[in-house]
């Protein structure tokens, strides 16, 4: 089984995002569409059949430009939190 979650990039993803609308992060980081969700986790799933990792949804107030996590080690997904530094 592959390693979770994946590095997608070393580096956050910055991305301008419009007031209420809902965005849905990758946090297994084997989406094609990084940094947001494919669906690609449901391909990793535990012996019960449910899935190990879900996206994470996330609604801004405010249109603005955020940074998505890319290496999906944030500890406040889905935005980033400086922890790339420990990997690059
Ligand atoms: S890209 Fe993951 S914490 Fe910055």
């Amino acid at each position: 089984m592959e390693k979770l979650p994946r590095i997608a990039a070393t580096s956050p993803f910055k991305v301008e995002v419009e007031a209420g609308k809902t965005y849905s992060w990758c946090s297994c980081g084997f989406s094609k569409v990084e940094p947001f969700c494919d669906g690609a986790h449901k391909a990793f799933k535990n012996e019960d059949g449910t899935s190990i990792m879900k996206s994470v949804k996330y609604t801004p107030n405010e249109t603005k430009i955020v940074s998505f996590c890319g290496c999906k080690q944030t500890k406040s997904p889905p935005l980033c939190d400086g922890s790339h530094c420990k990997i690059c």
